[in-house]
């Protein structure tokens, strides 16, 4: 796949931590809770059927966030969860939700980078990588990493952000990259970025719905928590620019209602 829109190396390292840094913020358990992609839980366990997960599976999630897609998945299907992530806050919440959940034996999480896995070649038998890829600024070798640590015959799912067409201006700034909209892909575009990588997809589902519901919840959170602000009833840390998040989750839900943004789940095999 050709990234036309691929930063600068500098600007892509400063992209990730920043990625990093907002998901480990108060604003995003405040807007997002503790799954922080459309369809939260429900959507993980369709992916995990998806792959085909059992019990003794090893099971790697990419960008895993707090662990919740993890600590789920391993509930479910028995298998064993390796879950790596860009943030330090965030691998240690993850760590702490696995042992309070019991699971610390099966479940356990890393600090990584998607584009540099720290892994040995073909060690997992599943990977999953949700509401992620379309925020890495080199996405052909992401996915050329996830091939790398599957095993032959290993399945890998994506579950994220597509577009079709250019998106309005202003789902193009900063916030909207850390949002993971500003580079979402055309759905063809992951189909051949994971087929590049030697990961053929033979899945794709839409869940344009999931995302939909997603944004709305995320809306009336903003509104809501800007009222209880100006109310003094509540104190956020930081400074939020309210109009520029607002007018952001606005165009969002906009892009959503014309099919400019959707949300899919899209699997690939190694051959
Ligand atoms: C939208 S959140 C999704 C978290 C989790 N997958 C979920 O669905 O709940 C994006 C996550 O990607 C992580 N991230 C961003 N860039 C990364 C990279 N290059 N390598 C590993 N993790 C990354 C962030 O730290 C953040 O936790």
């Amino acid at each position: 796949m050709a990234d036309t829109t691929r930063p600068a190396p500098a600007a892509a390292d400063e992209l990730k931590t920043c990625c990093a840094a907002l998901y480990e913020s108060d604003w995003a358990r405040l807007l997002l809770g503790d799954s922080f992609h459309p369809g939260g839980v429900a959507l993980t366990l369709r992916l995990g059927e998806a792959l085909g997960l059992g019990p003794g599976a090893r099971v790697l999630d990419v960008a895993a966030g707090k662990g919740t897609s993890a600590i789920a998945l391993a509930e479910r299907f028995g298998c064993a969860v390796v879950g790596v992530d860009l943030g330090a806050d965030t691998v240690r919440e993850a760590h702490a939700a696995a042992e309070a959940a019991g699971l610390a034996d099966r479940v356990r999480f890393e600090r990584g980078d998607a584009e540099r896995l720290p892994f040995a070649d073909g060690v997992f038998d599943a990977l999953i990588c949700e509401c992620a890829f379309c925020t890495f600024p080199d996405k052909r070798t992401a996915a050329a990493e996830f091939a790398r640590v599957l095993r032959p015959g290993g399945r890998g799912g994506l579950s994220d952000l597509t577009r079709s067409g250019a998106l309005p201006p202003e789902l193009d700034d900063l916030l909207a990259w850390i949002a993971c909209i500003a580079d979402a892909q055309p759905l063809d575009r992951y189909v051949a970025c994971l087929a590049e990588a030697g990961l053929p997809v033979d899945l794709v589902e839409p869940h344009d719905d999931a995302l939909a519901a997603m944004v709305a919840g995320i809306r009336t959170k903003l509104l809501g928590a800007e009222l209880l602000v100006k109310l003094r009833k509540l104190t956020l840390p930081g400074d939020i620019d309210f109009a520029r998040a607002t007018g952001l989750a606005r165009a969002a839900a906009e892009a959503v209602r014309q099919g400019q943004l959707g949300y899919a789940i899209v699997v690939g095999t190694k051959a």
